[in-house]
């Protein structure tokens, strides 16, 4: 048994907001949750469910059912992995926060997805600026139920190992892949477009934003683009990618990158509002409301 674990969130120093990072595996401490942290889960969990009738993807919503996540409690981590573990193989593990880079990756090429124990505060509800339990288990869990992006998340984890061993500017490159995929991506489905990002899942306001939104650019997915693409982490994307289907994205990952990034070094970054020449554009975006810099 591991002592009570910490709640690691980032530091406001005179610098800024500062990320701080743990690399600790904690046991999920369940019957310490408050009844305030139950009812933050269900209010999110209600109100998100609703709003990603016909916008989330298919893939998403039907997992999600099959983990039996309820409203009524916070979901027990052991319980969520009998369900993973017997489906894909993954398990989830509890963390107290941001994880470092090469953590974070061997967690992820070895089957675990590491996931926040804490839940934030009533006061945090519309907006955190930092994973928490919910978008954690609610965002990222369902879709490591799919076979096909399981993979791509465990190839993910080994790919990051690499680009770790090449250098920052690799580094730099694969995580805008991970920011347009797994955290903001949309996916085009019979229906129309949908919402596979779990950044976007767990949060109201950019699940309406990003497809009924006419300020952002929805460009198809093209992985030397998206790897030269800057990002913006304190506002909703400039830009979403939308990909055909998983197993289009599993596709086109799976080259050795390490010729990609030496070409992508000669290359300059694309703003994140930009849109080019050569860009499938399924809608060009107005750019209301955009402020003007802070890309990564
Ligand atoms: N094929 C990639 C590489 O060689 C690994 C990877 C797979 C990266 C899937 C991202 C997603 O680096
Ligand atoms: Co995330």
């Amino acid at each position: 048994m591991t002592a009570q674990p910490r709640r690691v969130e980032h530091l406001q120093t005179d610098k800024g907001n500062v990320p701080v990072y743990t690399t600790a595996v904690v046991e999920q401490p369940w019957a310490g949750y408050s009844s305030d942290d139950h009812a933050t889960w269900a209010a999110l969990f209600e109100r998100q469910r609703e709003v990603l009738v016909s916008r989330a993807c298919r893939e998403f919503i039907d997992n999600q059912q099959r983990f039996g996540m309820t409203p009524h409690a916070i979901p027990k981590f052991d319980e969520l992995n009998r369900v993973l573990k017997a489906g894909t193989g993954w398990e989830l593990i509890g963390v107290e926060g941001l994880l470092p880079e090469l953590t974070f990756f061997d967690h992820l090429a070895n089957r675990r997805f590491p996931v926040t124990w804490w839940i934030r505060r009533p006061d945090q509800i519309d907006y955190i600026s930092e994973p928490d339990l919910f978008h954690d288990l609610f965002g990222h869990v369902p879709l490591l139920l799919n076979p096909m992006f399981a993979d791509y998340m465990q190839a993910y984890g080994a790919g990051g190992v690499k680009a770790h061993g090449l250098g920052a500017e690799a580094l730099v490159n694969l995580t805008r892949l991970y920011w347009y995929t797994v955290e903001f991506g949309l996916i085009r489905q019979d229906d129309g477009l949908r919402i596979y990002g779990s950044g976007i899942v767990s949060s109201k306001g950019e699940s309406i934003h990003c497809l009924e939104s006419a300020a952002p650019n929805r460009i198809g997915f093209d992985l030397h683009r998206i790897m030269r693409t800057r990002y913006r982490i304190d506002t909703y994307q400039k830009t979403y990618f939308v990909i055909d289907s998983f197993e289009q994205l599993m596709r086109a990952t799976e080259p050795d990158f390490t010729p990609y990034y030496a070409e992508l070094a000669a290359q300059p970054s694309i703003p994140a509002g930009s849109v080019l020449e050569g860009d499938k554009v399924y809608q060009h975006g107005t750019g209301e409301g955009w402020l003007q810099d802070g890309d990564v």
